[in-house]
């Protein structure tokens, strides 16, 4: 039966690995972007200027699906039989549904215990992967994982997959017909593990190229306050690409000063709550490609930027907030003009952490101070009222 090639595959010329026939698709990447004028308003930017790329509209409701669509693919390409993760929770949750809804491969995801949202933890137990809970954080089940794959031949779908980059890639296509090919001036995401940040800059600097743009938007990359390592590297440190010539003992180095062997990310925002970003120099690259700028938002910031969202008529999980929080921030310093078109990738769906909102919102008080007031969030509407 014909397969559907309407949303990622639509542009696999540019990302020509797959014979048709191996490609896994479940109608993934079938989103589209959207004008603001609530949000613009919020960010500061003229009325009309400020777009969001809805990625919780995907299958398993987060970004990560245009890239495990691609991971699925070579997976099968290659005759795997398990395919393996660690996730913050949507890695797992688009893995498992990639697993289940195709039977290309068993599925095994590995979770550090209690930090992932229940509406994700709840996909991957509903999609039947085996649900690994790791003692630590995600940085801990990343490197078991990373080990376990290797030693049994498991393959591997986390975006140190170069796969997964390449479906990636396909959100700033989207992004791009939804502007009528038209540059905008920013493309502003969340940085967690940095595999979207280093996919737009690839496929920006591959549009180019290729003369289907003329010129590069700029990248803002947004981190949590809490898990800020690329912010401390880029804007503390001055670590730049340096065509790839980033000695690993200076970053080394910089993680042993910013004590990141006892300190554990924590923020709200637990899709991005990660302090080895694994993708650290494809991202830095792409910081060049893109002119980029580095950012980091307080948890207080990414639960007002969300609930703008959410009022606009769009709604997101906290982490996809981090990249409307990260606009008004840049606007505010004046990196961003009123005159820009700003593109904000929300990156996950409204539902995925409802606790968090309902903290927000409710202002009740058990899960307000057990999710919020530690991390410094005070202001609610409620407590406002
Ligand atoms: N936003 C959401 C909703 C995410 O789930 C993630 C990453 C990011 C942003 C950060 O993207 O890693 O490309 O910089 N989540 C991973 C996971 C780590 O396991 O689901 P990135």
């Amino acid at each position: 039966q014909p397969l559907d090639f309407s949303g990622v595959w639509r542009f696999r010329e540019l990302f020509p690995f797959a014979p048709e026939e191996s490609i896994v698709t479940i109608g993934e990447g079938q989103t589209i972007l959207q004008n603001s004028a609530a949000v613009a308003s919020y960010v500061g930017v003229q009325h009309g200027n400020l777009f969001l790329q809805y990625e919780g509209l995907n299958p398993s409701g987060s970004f990560k699906d245009n890239g495990m669509t691609a991971a699925a693919t070579h997976a099968r390409m290659v005759g795997a039989h398990v395919a393996a993760c660690a996730s913050t929770g949507n890695t797992s949750a688009s893995l498992a549904i990639y697993a289940s809804s195709t039977k290309a491969f068993r599925t095994v995801v590995f979770i550090g215990s209690g930090k992932i949202a229940f509406g994700k933890l709840s996909q991957a137990l509903d999609y039947d992967a085996c649900t690994v809970q790791i003692m630590g954080d995600f940085d801990d089940a990343l490197a078991r994982v990373r080990e376990v794959s290797s030693e049994r031949g498991i393959y591997l779908c986390n975006s140190v997959n170069p796969f997964r980059l390449e479906g990636q890639k396909s959100i700033m296509y989207r992004v791009l017909e939804g502007l009528g090919w038209e540059v905008p001036d920013w493309i502003v995401v969340p940085g967690g593990n940095l595999g979207n940040s280093s996919s737009f800059g690839k496929a920006l600097a591959e549009l180019k190229q290729l003369g289907l743009i003329d010129r590069i938007p700029r990248l803002a990359v947004i981190n949590a306050h809490g898990a800020n390592t690329l912010q401390q590297l880029y804007n503390e440190h001055h670590v730049r690409w340096n065509n790839g010539n980033v000695p690993l003992e200076t970053i080394n180095r910089f993680y042993a000063e910013m004590d990141l062997n006892s300190r554990r990310a924590d923020t709200i925002a637990s899709a991005i709550e990660i302090n080895r970003p694994v993708n650290l120099m494809k991202c830095l690259r792409a910081l060049e490609t893109c002119d980029g700028v580095v950012r980091d938002v307080h948890d207080q910031e990414i639960l007002d930027a969300k609930a703008q969202v959410g009022a606009g008529g769009f709604g997101c999980e906290p982490a996809s907030a981090a990249s409307v929080a990260g606009a008004r921030l840049l606007r505010a310093q004046g990196v961003i003009a009123p005159s820009d078109r700003v593109v904000c990738i929300l990156t996950g769906h409204q539902l995925k952490d409802p606790d968090a909102t309902v903290a927000y919102h409710s202002g009740n008080r058990d899960m307000f101070e057990s999710k919020l007031a530690r991390r410094g969030v005070t202001e609610t509407p409620f407590r406002n009222m």
